[in-house]
């Protein structure tokens, strides 16, 4: 799919691994130019493709990493047509447990980071730009147990259609991707150690499988192509019907 917006540079954060790193790989197959954003190194770059990736590593939850990444991208590619807000962290608590240090770590890097990031993004971007927030499912349905990360995704579905209600009449949209459970790292140990995650997950979605990075990937880089010229302020779920129905079983 090829890019249309003004400027073919895109940030994606959290591009180390799982969800951003294929999504990056997916951008750069597409043409893209990629400002790879992680707090951890962003290693083994194909060297086909490595002149079309600046990696910037830093915490995103320092206040003041929004607005440097966003001057880095156009400093080095010259502008900035897409943001993919991917970096996220999870957490495992229930309301009661969550304690201010829990709510604001999970805040922090899965809202506020991203928020700050689509508010630097808004200031440079030119019409036909492109914003993809990574929500998750739970940003439309809950399960026990993720309260603050529950909340900060339901945030974020919140900033994805206020961004194309307000800057959808200046030709950049916003959208959101809702993935369900995800084989990556951060599902990794708690599907091994935990039966009733494994049941709510596993056992509940109605599909063969459980996603895959790429599954996600593909549907960012469908919203940040011309095909998808006309879908502004959406929720695109990937969750193979997690969200859709229960299982048979
Ligand atoms: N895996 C799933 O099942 C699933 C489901 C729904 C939504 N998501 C969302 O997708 C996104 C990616 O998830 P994933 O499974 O690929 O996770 P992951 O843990 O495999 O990768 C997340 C990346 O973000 C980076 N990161 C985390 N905090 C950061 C910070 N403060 N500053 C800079 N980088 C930071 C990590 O270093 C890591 O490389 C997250 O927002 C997550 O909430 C994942």
């Amino acid at each position: 799919m090829i890019p249309t917006s003004p400027h073919p540079a895109a940030i994606v954060t959290g591009a180390a691994r799982g969800i951003g790193r294929a999504t990056m790989n997916r951008l750069l197959a597409a043409g893209w130019s990629v400002v790879a954003v992680d707090r951890e190194p962003v290693v083994g770059i194909d060297a086909a493709t490595e002149d079309r990736v600046l990696a910037v590593q830093c915490d995103l939850a320092d206040p003041s990493m929004p607005s440097e990444v966003v001057a880095k991208a156009v400093g080095h590619f010259g502008g900035l047509g897409l943001l993919v807000n991917n970096a996220g962290i999870s957490g495992a608590k229930s309301v009661a447990e969550t304690d201010d240090g829990n709510l604001a770590q999970i805040m922090d890097v899965n809202f506020t980071a991203a928020f700050r990031l689509t508010r630097e993004a808004l200031r440079v971007m030119q019409p036909g730009s492109i914003i993809v927030q990574v929500a998750s499912v739970l940003c439309i349905r809950a399960t026990p147990g993720t309260s603050a990360y529950t909340a900060s995704k339901a945030a974020l579905a919140g900033l994805t259609r206020q961004v194309a209600a307000e800057y959808g009449p200046r030709g950049i949209r916003c959208n959101a991707v809702a993935p369900g459970l995800i084989e990556t790292d951060l599902t990794a140990e708690k599907l091994k150690s935990d039966a009733g995650h494994r049941r709510i997950w596993k056992d509940g979605t109605p599909w063969p499988r459980l996603g895959r990075p790429d599954d996600v990937a593909a549907a960012i880089a469908f919203l940040a192509s011309a095909d998808a010229g006309f879908i502004n302020g959406h929720i695109l779920v990937v969750d193979g019907g997690w969200s859709a129905g229960a299982t048979a079983a």
